[in-house]
């Protein structure tokens, strides 16, 4: 009792209490341990939430890495990639289908992409209906956007078995043995030219390059024209508009990437661009649908281009792996 009663004077003169086992610590002191309890154990909490949060950042980080791929194209599995490649290892060029010679060169536009961190788009398989009755003809071919690191780009693509860039290029040059090949880039790329390949710097987005590069060619029209170059619709639009009218009667011209809308190599590009120029895949959808192009959009001359138009045909490749081929077509001789 008295050490009660001393406590109690004590704690009124000095906030302090006789330390006693069977006596909790009340006042000041109490106040002081629980705070310094509430401190360690909210530091906790913070410690504990942070290592939640950094691992969910992790998680989202890796879900958006594998959704822009997916929106990219195809992911193939490593071994599976490298099971298809060493099957096709030393088999003649000419029996080797478009999209196998695409995915040894390592270009994204086959089933395989230049190495595992970069998905492919499957054109190939497309492609390739569109392009075999024309393997041995002496086709010229024109592509914009080669796929090769510079100053004016980077192009990330170059890398794995596209080391250099020049992956579709090189594509052409083996599918095509008699084809003359063009390809026009915001990067030079002489690393490339060789008996049948010819490059070009050239902008694009700029009418007069195009003119200026189309004069410094002569008389020289194309069977085909690919255009994998910046995907900017504003560019998509000024391209074909100036290079459409160079295509021969029966020819063939190919936009890539229409979802990608232009911010490049980097698969941030879903941008709209609708203010300035409507997306290529609307005019061209609009065109099919219609007849006419809608404005706002960045052809030339419009006028030509719908006159000299025969058909537009829009095509969702996809394949999951090298061996998914679910349709055959066999022609009888
Ligand atoms: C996706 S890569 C082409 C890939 C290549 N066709 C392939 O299949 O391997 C895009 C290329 O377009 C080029 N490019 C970007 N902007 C351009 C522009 N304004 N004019 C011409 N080329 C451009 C880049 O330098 C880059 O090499």
């Amino acid at each position: 009792m008295w050490k009660d009663a001393v406590n109690r004077a004590l704690h009124a003169l000095t906030g302090y209490e006789l330390r006693r086992p069977d006596l909790r610590p009340t006042g000041a002191a109490q106040q002081r341990q629980a705070h310094a309890a509430r401190l360690t154990a909210s530091r906790r909490r913070v410690a504990r939430l942070r290592e939640a949060n950094r691992r969910l950042r992790d998680q989202v980080a890796a879900a958006e890495r594998s959704a822009r791929r997916a929106r990219r194209g195809i992911s193939m599995p490593p071994e599976q990639a490298e099971g298809a490649l060493a099957e096709l290892g030393g088999v003649p060029t000419e029996r080797l289908s478009l999209t196998d010679i695409a995915n040894l060169a390592g270009t994204d536009k086959g089933t395989i992409g230049p190495s595992e961190d970069w998905p492919a788009h499957n054109y190939t398989d497309v492609y390739g209906a569109y392009l075999e009755p024309w393997r041995d003809r002496e086709v010229t071919i024109l592509e914009v956007g080669l796929g090769v690191p510079g100053d004016a780009w980077d192009a990330r693509i170059a890398h794995g078995r596209n080391e250099g860039g020049g992956g579709s290029l090189r594509t052409w040059y083996d599918f095509f043995p008699r084809a003359r090949i063009h390809g026009v880039d915001i990067n030079p790329a002489p690393h490339l030219d060789n008996d049948r390949i010819t490059t070009h710097v050239m902008d694009q987005g700029d009418p007069e390059a195009i003119a200026a590069f189309l004069d410094s060619l002569g008389d020289v029209d194309f069977d085909l024209i690919v255009d994998d170059g910046s995907h900017r619709p504003d560019h998509q639009q000024i391209t074909f508009g100036c290079l459409f009218p160079r295509l021969r009667p029966g020819g063939l011209y190919l936009i890539e990437d229409l979802l990608s809308n232009g911010l490049g190599d980097g698969g941030r590009g879903r941008r709209s661009f609708s203010e300035q120029t409507l997306n290529t895949r609307r005019v061209l959808e609009r065109f099919r649908l219609h007849g006419e192009f809608d404005e706002p959009h960045a052809i030339v001359d419009p006028g030509y281009c719908a006159d000299h138009i025969a058909s537009v045909t829009f095509h969702v490749p996809r394949r999951a792996a090298p061996h998914t081929e679910a349709v055959c077509a066999i022609r009888k001789k």
